[in-house]
């Protein structure tokens, strides 16, 4: 051939072998694709703990998210040098209002700035100067992307207020600290006491939803106040809103930790949105792993999470850090997340800082983690200690007298990337010390053998390993049968972050054809898999605006959710069907002629001459309930045609000609879910006739197909 007919053939090649997904082994195609159910096998137990739920504050999964609270910035700590999510409101420009941060630098902090703080968590506090009155002067706060205004609804409105008149405090504070130059408070006559007109209203200012009063005492000291705004039956659902504390008269106002709570899941003081608490509880999650994930570890020791301040009440909590970028309120603490978890039904898999920090710094084991161990074990005690030790006493105070229930507890997170191994040494320590004081636990390590062979866990050996994959659907799909080829004697196996990462800021189709792929392995192997949970659960999908970053930092999430609404991803679907249809019993299972497709090469698997392999294009898995009879074949097609299966019940020989079959499906493997399409994906569950112990079905196109037979026993 000649040169350029050879480049042509060459292209030819590799266009063939990266593009075309749908590239179909044909010698298995030709033959009858079968799913034997083998019965005569007794299958081994399904982990009661399968499917979970893995959590942490990224993507505004709390702030903005599951926690009710509508008001960005509360305590003004945010952001040090400007209000963030707050603005000045004024009807007449001409009274020269302003409004300021007070004290935000707690390193710099002005003499004319001081002795505004309400304690040591509440330190900053905004000032609204009012220079002239008679007309509408006041803040508003944007909430998180938008108040949610919805029709008859009470929200509870709480803030410190004090209003005063500007003498300057006496200079007194650390001997021989110079006073900073930052301008005197103006001298303004005060006019502060009397009412304060608190409401919900649209951006431009002309719709009032919901308003109400408060009368503001004549005082220099703080004053928590309180009132309820109701929205009227006819307003239309908006987050087009703001939320707006105003005046008319001259002064200066001071204001800290400003709060507005809609009704919350149970009716919880500091509660979570009721939309996506539901959400959770459809997926019948059976733990809870918190409190992360990287929030768990910190950007560096000093901002790990610090479950101690996010105790008791809110106006104690300074907020910290965090670990994706902006500054969580701490409003889900430790005793919020132990509460989610009662109202999802789920048991909580506590994860415990392990002296490993996202800078890369670690402590050593030895003397010096011993402060870290005995955290630890304080916060075990918090959340299963009776009423009669510290911190059990501690948790009554909180709310909650009985004990939660407890039985892993994961010992830091993803410490493989500390390269320094010290994780062998400080998982010991935590370990020990955890058997010794409460034996019931299992501790989890964060280094998983198969994943990290040259830093395995062997100080103290581990009897459950945490693995993580992050991954394309391809890539599922090339190793959903990895688990059938795990020793069965060593640890057992939490998987304990995973998701296919395809789609933004929520996965499509062809994600969730990889998760379900990847889970009918985890299934069938659920005797070693003792857990699993999909991260990250949550995603605020608000992009940009003018005043507000880009909500998320992480593609490909489970459930999407904007300040009014909330939507399920189609891997959340496949996570709900999944978990909903679980025996406990797995049922063996022997596939032939089972059609495969080319992976493609990436660039760089071309350059460096990988072989091209072939996955499959079936994914199966099958439990039984060894009480009902029922039988739960999950069988997922991930090309986009056609599929034909036998499924063999060899054993069965008496099981109802009538099936209900779920399935989730749609044209394009790219389809999604979205804000504004929210359904355009979902279950759809169907009555299906003619099962007997050989049965023959069309597999739809792009599709995950769960099928629940009933056989008599
Ligand atoms: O799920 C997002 C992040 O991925 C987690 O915080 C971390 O544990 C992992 O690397």
């Amino acid at each position: 051939m000649k040169t350029k007919t050879l480049k042509r053939h060459f292209l030819k090649i590799c266009f063939f072998a990266m593009g075309l997904p749908f590239l179909v082994n044909s010698s298995a195609n030709a033959q009858t694709t079968k799913l034997t159910l083998d019965f005569t096998k007794n299958g081994p137990a399904v982990s009661p703990k399968l499917y979970g739920m893995m959590t942490e504050e990224i993507n505004h999964a709390y702030d903005g998210g599951l926690y009710a609270e509508l008001i960005r910035n509360r305590i003004f700590k945010d952001n040090k040098t400007k209000p963030e999510g707050w603005s000045l409101v004024q009807q007449d420009t001409t009274t020269k209002a302003s409004i300021k941060l007070i004290a935000a630098d707690p390193d710099n902090i002005s003499f004319d700035e001081r002795r505004h703080a309400i304690n040591g968590a509440l330190t900053t506090c905004l000032r609204l100067t009012v220079p002239k009155g008679g007309s509408k002067v006041g803040l508003a706060n944007e909430g998180y992307w938008g108040i949610p205004v919805k029709p008859s609804t009470t929200y509870k409105a709480s803030f410190y207020l004090k209003g005063t008149g500007s003498t300057p405090p006496r200079r007194f504070g650390p001997q021989g600290a110079a006073p900073t130059q930052a301008p005197a408070a103006p001298v303004i006559a005060d006019n502060t006491a009397g009412p304060i007109t608190v409401s919900i209203e649209s951006n431009d200012g002309k719709t009032v939803y919901a308003s109400g009063t408060i009368d503001l005492a004549k005082s220099t000291l703080w004053k928590k106040y309180e009132l309820t705004l109701t929205t009227a039956s006819d307003v239309k659902p908006t987050a087009d809103a703001r939320f707006v504390i105003s005046t008319d008269r001259t002064g200066l106002y001071y204001f800290n930790l400003v709060s507005l709570f809609p009704p919350t899941y149970n009716n919880r003081p500091n509660g979570n949105r009721i939309d996506l608490t539901k959400m959770l509880i459809d997926m019948k999650p059976q733990f809870l792993r918190f409190p992360g994930g990287n929030y768990l570890e910190g950007p560096n020791f000093a901002d790990a999470f610090p479950w101690k301040t996010t105790l008791g009440s809110i106006d104690n909590r300074p907020g910290h850090k965090g670990s994706w970028g902006y500054r969580p309120t701490d409003g889900i603490g430790l005793y919020e997340f132990l509460m989610w978890c009662e109202e999802t039904g789920a048991e909580p898999l506590l994860g415990v800082y392990a002296g490993y920090s996202l800078d890369g710094d670690h402590i050593d084991a030895g003397p010096l983690l011993k402060p870290y161990v005995d955290d630890a074990l304080d916060e075990i005690e918090y959340v299963i200690g009776d009423v009669n030790t510290y911190w059990g006493a501690k948790r009554a105070a909180d709310g909650h007298p009985a004990p939660f229930k407890l039985s892993y507890i994961e010992i830091g997170n993803e410490d493989w990337f500390d390269r320094s191994n010290s994780y062998d040494g400080r998982f010991k320590q935590f370990r020990e010390a955890i058997d010794k004081k409460y034996p019931q636990l299992t501790c989890i390590s964060t280094i998983a053998d198969a994943q990290y062979p040259t830093q395995k866990v062997t100080g103290k050996s581990p009897a459950v390993l945490d693995e993580h994959y992050y991954r394309s659907s391809w890539d599922m799909w090339e190793n959903a049968h990895q688990y059938d080829k795990y020793d069965r004697n060593g640890p057992k196996i939490f998987v304990g972050e995973w998701a296919t990462r395809e789609g933004a800021p929520t996965t499509n189709l062809n994600a969730a054809l990889g998760d379900a792929a990847w889970m009918t392995g985890m299934e069938r192997n659920s005797d070693l898999i003792i857990m699993s949970c999909y991260a990250p659960l949550f995603v605020n999908v608000n992009t940009a605006t003018s005043t507000a970053p880009k909500a998320w930092q992480w593609d490909s999430d489970l459930i999407g959710y904007n300040a009014l609404s909330a939507f399920g991803s189609p891997s959340y679907y496949v996570q709900k069907v999944f978990s909903e249809n679980l025996g406990n019993k797995i049922v063996s299972m022997n596939a032939e002629n089972i059609p495969t497709q080319l992976k493609p090469l990436s660039k760089r698997d071309s350059i460096n001459k990988v072989k091209q392999i072939s996955v499959p294009t079936i994914f199966y898995a099958a439990t039984q309930d060894d009480k009902t009879g029922a039988v739960y074949l999950k069988v997922v097609n991930t090309l986009g045609k056609v599929q034909p299966v036998e499924i063999n019940l060899k054993g069965i020989s008496n099981v109802s000609k009538n099936a209900t079959l779920v399935v989730i499906s749609s044209k394009k493997a790219e389809d999604t879910n979205t804000i504004t399409d929210p359904v355009k994906i979902v279950p759809v569950t169907t009555k299906i006739k003619g099962i007997a112990s050989v049965f023959k079905q069309k597999l739809a196109p792009y599709s995950v197909n769960v099928y629940q037979l009933q056989t008599v026993k």
